[in-house]
């Protein structure tokens, strides 16, 4: 097979044009990807691991001249909470992003290397974004209902993508979204009054049902905390522990302490280099790289 792309212009829409699904050329988990004109192949095991949540080797984001991600390969297990940290500017929310595919509309943004969900290389020129963003939800730093009722804040995705059948099993939907978001009780009886009326730590809640609604696999959450108060943040923290039991979440956090309550593993960045990854616990109190020693003392940040 050849390959006709060359160097990427710097447009993602490229990206996709440069990964290659090698029918007929032996596994099928195997693919090709362009880089700088060169075509590679993975060989990689881990690859095609379905029991891997999600894989990623050799993550670079470019922002133009801007090197932000410089090859971050981290794996992400099942029902695990893995802690995105990190000083400001990092590249966190960058990484973040990839895992959905997020950057793709952003100007400027390149994107290389491999990101896969349960061995599907989610940047596939056949794979559908619209999939990708159902499999792999994400919940931003700010809440941000849409402009409507709460009920149809719920509603909107499952209708969108067809996942419920009659009115009665969406109302099922919202209802249980709702619940698992530990909201249900306190908007049960405002349903179709507008989602922005809403307190601060309910909106948040609200985007995290909006998230669970299309029943997705892996949730990410950019700092989901960061513009709550310790009460909100508490309800937040209590409710990720129980999304995990069902889902697998990638969360952003600059709080040491959440990452202790709340994660099961973290990844430490910096200067968009990913540092160590390990147990919460180890990369917290036990470091290996002095950056990391650092930045959990507080000298770094
Ligand atoms: N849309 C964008 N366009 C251009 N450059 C960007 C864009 N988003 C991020 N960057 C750059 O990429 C680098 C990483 O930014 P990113 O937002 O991922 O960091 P971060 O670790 O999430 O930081 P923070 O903790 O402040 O949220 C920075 O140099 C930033 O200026
Ligand atoms: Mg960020």
């Amino acid at each position: 097979m050849t390959d006709t792309t060359t160097e990427m212009d710097g447009n993602v829409a490229e990206l996709r044009n440069t990964v290659r699904d090698p029918k007929g050329q032996g596994d099928p988990k195997s693919y090709r990807i362009s880089k700088d004109g060169e075509t590679t192949r993975h060989e990689d095991a881990a690859w095609a691991d379905k029991d891997l949540k999600m894989y990623t080797r050799d993550v670079h984001v470019h922002y133009g001249d801007n090197h932000a991600i410089k090859g971050v390969s981290v794996d992400v297990r099942p029902n695990e909470v893995l802690a995105l940290m990190g000083p400001s500017g990092c590249g966190k929310s960058t990484f973040l992003r990839c895992l959905n595919r997020m950057n793709d509309p952003v100007p400027n943004a390149r994107i290389d290397g491999t990101i896969a969900l349960e061995g599907e290389n989610i940047y596939d020129k056949d794979y559908d974004v619209v999939m990708v963003r159902l499999r792999i939800g994400m919940v931003a730093q700010a809440p941000n209902p849409f402009p409507k009722s709460i009920y149809e804040n719920i509603a909107f995705g499952p209708r969108l993508h067809g996942l419920t059948d009659g009115k009665e099993e969406l109302d099922e939907v919202v209802e249980n979204s709702l619940r698992r978001a530990g909201l249900w009780e306190e908007v049960k009886d405002q349903l179709h009054q507008p989602g922005t009326n809403l307190s601060g730590g309910q909106q948040q809640r609200l985007c995290i049902a909006r998230a669970i609604a299309n029943e997705p696999e892996v949730i990410l959450m950019d700092e989901p905390c960061s513009s709550l108060d310790p009460v909100s943040t508490n309800t937040i923290e209590e409710l990720i522990m129980e999304l995990k039991k069902s889902f697998t979440v990638v969360i952003v956090t600059h709080d040491m302490q959440q990452a202790e309550r709340v994660s099961d593993r973290v990844a430490y960045f910096h200067l968009g280099d990913l540092v160590e990854v390990g147990p919460t616990n180890a990369v917290i109190r036990d470091a290996q790289d002095q950056r990391t020693k650092e930045y959990v003392s507080g000298h770094i940040g």
